[in-house]
């Protein structure tokens, strides 16, 4: 099937930016799309490995909602470098898919929604309210689909704590929380020259991000750790 045509999302990005600028803004794009299509993927095997009908139809609207942003987020690298641009932080984007697979192949929803919903979406959300207003401030357009995926970003992640707060980790070491943060945070700086020329502190990314997890993430207890 051809692709899309770019302009049918009716995308009205300011394309009155200097060059440096646009191949930063496309390669942190680039960044979330590789996020978006992980998690797309792995909401669709969440969806398989449900039991819970609610549940179900939540995670399909999910991978949908991610398949929708990694579709607006493609378009804008192609609008703002069409030669594309290189992907960072693309190593650990694989391996955390890795992990989260890892968690969906051994029947682990727990373990996978802590590294989708609550972990991964948690870094999105940070990376992507940072991202937002820096767009605002540069005056680069795409406001409603902007506000959209952001409030989808946020169910899903609000998702992810409702349902850490409502079930129990399995007692099966599969769950790698360790890994997980670990990942993230070399996801984390190691875009820290990209941070720097938007004049972010990459440091003040990873505080935030840590400060928004759950308690219990912190305590590294999903092994053994029942809250309900
Ligand atoms: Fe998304
Ligand atoms: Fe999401």
């Amino acid at each position: 099937m051809a692709p899309r045509p770019v302009m049918s999302l009716k995308m009205k990005i300011n394309m009155n930016i200097g060059a440096e600028e646009k191949k930063h803004v496309a390669r942190l794009l680039s960044f979330l799309l590789c996020g978006e299509k992980v998690a797309h993927r792995c909401s669709v095997n969440q969806a398989k490995l449900c039991t819970d009908d609610q549940m179900k139809r939540f995670l399909i609207k999910q991978s949908r909602q991610e398949r929708f942003h990694a579709v607006t987020f493609q378009s804008a690298i192609l609008l703002l470098a069409p030669k594309g641009v290189s992907t960072p932080a693309k190593n650990q984007m694989q391996q955390y898919e890795t992990l989260i697979n890892n968690a969906t192949d051994n029947h682990d929803l727990y373990s996978s929604v802590v590294g989708l919903q609550v972990i991964l979406e948690g870094m999105g959300d940070v990376v992507l309210s940072h991202f937002d207003h820096g767009i605002k401030q540069r005056d680069l357009g795409f406001k409603k689909i902007r506000r959209a995926i952001l409030s989808q970003e946020d169910s899903h992640h609000e998702f992810g704590l409702y349902y850490l707060k409502n079930n129990t980790s399995p007692a099966a070491p599969s769950n790698h929380a360790d890994d997980y943060l670990s990942l993230i945070n070399e996801m984390l700086t190691s875009l820290h020259g990209l941070f720097d020329f938007f004049d972010e502190d990459s440091r003040c990314y990873v505080a935030e991000f840590n400060h928004s997890l759950p308690e219990q993430i912190h305590k590294n207890a999903l092994g053994h750790h029942s809250n309900t």
